[in-house]
């Protein structure tokens, strides 16, 4: 099992470049299912979640070609040969289940097993289920599978979303492409990789309006066609090296990096006393003072703070001047990040859905385990400021959704390297 060695103290500067977003390439990949024509993503994210989906379209017969180091994507399910998402795979990433929707929709039938939990809470399926079935679908629950079929197809219709799902809008948004009809998805989520997939799913000849509102129509096709198309630029990655100059000091420019992608992210910056500057190539960011101000944060659906810039802000404030409240309003259990940090010196008491951070002056080097993808880069980041060195465990969770973090960090200077054992 590899480690990541992290010794603190070390200002950095210089740049950074920020990859593709893993949640959008995870739902534009499963998109491919919807034509029989070639869809090419560029700008794709080389991380393990994106070769778990790999696998996952190869098992029902998609044929995907990996180019330029995997920054090039060609999928084509012109040759399907299941339509049965297997749980040894979905078991792994939840995900997988973005391709109930494009399934019914051009298979009118799919068998995919349910997720089960992870490690951030039970992440139930009902959202997608009574949307889809609003749209026709019979789904019934067997021996941990959702059993779906739409015999004659999916039918338009008007879906009302209990909470603003991100996975649950993007299978409807998928399935209503194909659809006999129109249909209005009501309360749906508006974080940026919907709007990137509307994007996709459009330049493929889908009809589709109001994607990044609450309210998105898409009037129904008989066939969609072969696209190219761009991953927007991942915003949590851009948040989480956003926040390593807060935490080590100095001054790092995020390539890519736009202002759009994280709006309420930035507001809490400034009022933790960080400077955010947009450049022509990306954004800048260096904190004011050597201390960050402690500030209050609640996680919202977009445009609200991101539910997974929590872990790494949490992190920064454990050495804030000051007491923050973080509220965790997403997931039911979202802070396992805090009994590590405590492990390194840091005042955290988590009731419920609520965290309570004393800030310290400085966090000690420990070594820490990794538990869910964002806090293990959220130990990572801790581990730049803390004094001596820091050794994250299982990191096999940040290789999910931080390319060559390693390299990424040591390019602007951090003392960091990857061990095997
Ligand atoms: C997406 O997960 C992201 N994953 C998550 O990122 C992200 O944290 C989450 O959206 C919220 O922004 C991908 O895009 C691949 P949800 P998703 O459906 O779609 C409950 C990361 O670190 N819910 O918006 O699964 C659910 O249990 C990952 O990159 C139901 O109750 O999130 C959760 O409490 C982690 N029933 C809340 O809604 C349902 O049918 C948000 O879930 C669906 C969801």
């Amino acid at each position: 099992m590899d480690s990541i060695v992290v010794t603190g103290g070390t200002p950095l500067n210089g740049q950074i470049a920020i990859a593709g977003a893993k949640n959008a390439a995870l739902t534009l990949m499963p998109a491919t299912l919807l034509s029989e024509e070639p869809l090419t993503l560029t700008n794709a994210p080389r991380l393990s979640d994106i070769a778990t989906m790999t696998a996952l379209l190869q098992s029902l017969g998609v044929e995907v070609t990996s180019m330029q180091d995997g920054k090039v994507q060609v999928l084509s399910s012109h040759a399907m040969t299941s339509t049965t998402a297997d749980y040894e795979i979905v078991r792994k990433m939840r995900a997988s289940n973005l391709v109930l929707g494009p399934l019914l929709a051009r298979h009118h039938r799919a068998v995919v097993s349910l997720p089960g939990g992870c490690a951030i809470g039970a992440r139930p399926m009902d959202i997608h289920v009574t949307a889809l079935e609003a749209m026709g679908a019979e789904i019934e629950l067997k021996d941990g599978y959702l059993h779906a079929k739409a015999p004659g197809g999916l039918k338009g219709a008007k879906v009302p979303l209990r909470f603003a799902s991100v996975g649950a809008t993007e299978n409807v948004l998928m399935a209503a492409t194909l659809a006999k009809g129109t249909t209005v998805i009501e309360n749906a989520a508006r974080e940026p990789e919907i709007v990137d997939l509307a994007k996709c799913l459009r330049s493929m000849g889908a009809q589709i309006e109001g994607e990044g509102t609450a309210t998105v129509t898409i009037q129904g096709v008989d066939h969609l066609g072969a696209a190219t198309h761009p991953v927007v630029t991942d915003r949590i990655e851009l948040g989480t090296y956003m926040l390593a100059p807060v935490f080590a000091g100095g001054e790092v420019e995020c390539l890519g990096g736009r202002l759009d992608l994280v709006g309420s992210f930035v507001e809490k910056l400034d009022a933790a006393g960080v400077d955010v500057t947009e450049t022509k190539d990306g954004l800048k960011v260096k904190r004011r003072t050597d201390r960050a101000k402690a500030v209050d944060v609640t996680t919202e659906v977009f445009p609200g703070f991101p539910t997974d810039l929590q872990a790494q802000m949490m992190a920064m404030l454990c050495t804030a001047d000051g007491t923050s409240v973080l509220e965790e309003k997403i997931f039911e259990n979202r802070f396992m990040h805090a009994p590590e940090l405590i492990r390194m010196g840091a005042d955290i008491e988590v009731q419920g859905g609520m965290a309570t951070v004393r800030g310290v002056e400085r966090l000690k080097g420990a070594p820490v385990m990794a538990t869910d993808l964002r806090a293990s880069v959220s130990l990572i980041l801790a581990g730049l400021a803390a004094e001596g060195e820091t050794k994250v465990s299982r990191i096999y969770h940040l290789d999910r959704g931080y390319e060559h973090i390693e390299e990424k960090l040591s390019g602007v200077g951090a003392k960091i390297e990857r061990i095997s054992e």
